[in-house]
């Protein structure tokens, strides 16, 4: 049921302080500083016992795992990549019974995430699911796992399923570092950071109106948009470009704030939209640079900063167009925050550009053929 809301690609989009509730319901538990998270019960001592960990997904799912990359390497100390489903299959990627695989998947049924698990067991590695739908494949399939828990999601374009996703993961690496002594005061501002993320997100839907403004005003007519950031806020560029390119028909690309002078910065003219993920984190001076040059070979009304509240004035001052204040939290969950104005720009341009927003033009919710 849509209820009050045109679309159910907005419903969900404002569904996310409650789905993600859902998603640590009864797992996060700020008083004691403890994640528990029964899927994972009767595997836990082989999870912290293996080498290393690889997350396998596609689209939005694949952004997920790229989002919390750095967190899991950070408190596991394991080494941590991530893979498009497709492409671990065509390599046939080396595995390890020591290894673990984490496939992550919303529907539980995507055909090369759940070839890519079926080969996981074939080599004998340790399967764990991230999947929302209960009794899908993958669910079924894998030797533990964690539900999102994030409701049913039916807009093709995933919202809620992402900043779920991510918080999920966050979780497991959190459950994974339960017992390191060093990682502790960490661990505490994230679970802190967690508490607090539903509230944060509910600041950010207050920015709707100003959001559907950029989409009918500077947005809309644009042949092609950047959108560029760094560190933690790399994968919140590539699932921003898939998000508005889906559902508005607009090519977007996501770029790594280090790679522009190798390349993309030849893109830039006056036309081209650049939004840029400016929130506060270790990589905030570097950030910074990049739009500088951004700014000095664009044009500067045609930019579009996220920052952390209180810093609009200053990217204002120096010349960019619109910016975006957004609720600071800690670096690997900044993400979940920023992500969600970016569902909202995309909503809001296919709705201004007449087009099917919950079924995007030769989509489907889940690809059950490879
Ligand atoms: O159901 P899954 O999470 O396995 O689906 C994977 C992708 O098809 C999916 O995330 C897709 O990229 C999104 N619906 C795009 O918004």
């Amino acid at each position: 049921e849509r209820g009050r809301f045109e679309h159910f690609m907005l419903k969900e989009i404002f569904e996310q302080p409650e789905s993600i509730r859902g998603t640590m319901r009864g797992r996060v538990q700020p008083a004691t500083g403890t994640v528990l998270l029964g899927g994972l019960r009767e595997r836990l001592d082989d999870l912290v016992r293996s080498n290393r960990l690889i997350f396998v997904g596609c689209g939005t799912s694949y952004h997920a795992a790229l989002a919390c990359r750095q967190l899991v390497e950070q408190l596991t100390e394991l080494p941590v990549s991530v893979e498009l489903s497709s492409d671990f299959l065509d390599r046939a990627c080396p595995l390890f019974r020591s290894d673990v695989c984490v496939f992550v998947s919303q529907s539980g049924e995507t055909a090369d995430t759940l070839e890519a698990l079926r080969y996981a067991k074939r080599r004998h590695a340790l399967t764990v699911g991230v999947v929302n739908v209960v009794g899908s494949a993958i669910a079924r399939i894998t030797d533990c796992g964690v539900h999102l828990n994030a409701g049913c999601e039916i807009g093709v374009a995933s919202t809620k399923s992402y900043t779920s996703q991510i918080v999920a993961i966050i979780m497991i690496a959190l459950l994974l570092s339960a017992d390191r002594l060093s990682k502790q005061t960490r661990r505490r501002e994230i679970i802190d950071g967690l508490a607090a993320l539903p509230t944060a997100i509910e600041r950010v839907l207050m920015l709707n109106d100003k959001l559907r403004m950029l989409a009918v005003g500077v947005l809309r007519d644009a042949v092609s948009i950047l959108v560029c950031g760094r560190g933690y806020q790399y994968a919140t560029c590539l699932e921003a470009a898939l998000k508005i390119k889906e559902v508005s028909y607009i090519h977007t690309e996501g770029i790594h704030a280090g790679e522009l002078k190798h390349g993309p910065l030849a893109l830039i003219d006056q036309e081209m939209p650049m939004i840029v993920f400016a929130t506060r984190d270790n990589g905030y001076e570097a950030i910074c640079n990049a739009v500088h040059q951004l700014l000095a070979r664009g044009n500067p009304q045609r930019m579009i900063v996220v920052c952390s509240e209180g810093d609009g004035h200053f990217f204002q001052g120096l010349g960019v167009g619109t910016t975006l204040e957004v609720p600071h939290t800690a670096d690997c969950l900044q993400g979940v925050v920023n992500i969600v104005p970016m569902q909202l720009i995309a909503y809001h341009l296919a709705v201004a550009r007449g087009l099917n927003v919950d079924q995007p033009r030769n989509l489907a919710k889940s690809v059950t053929v490879q």
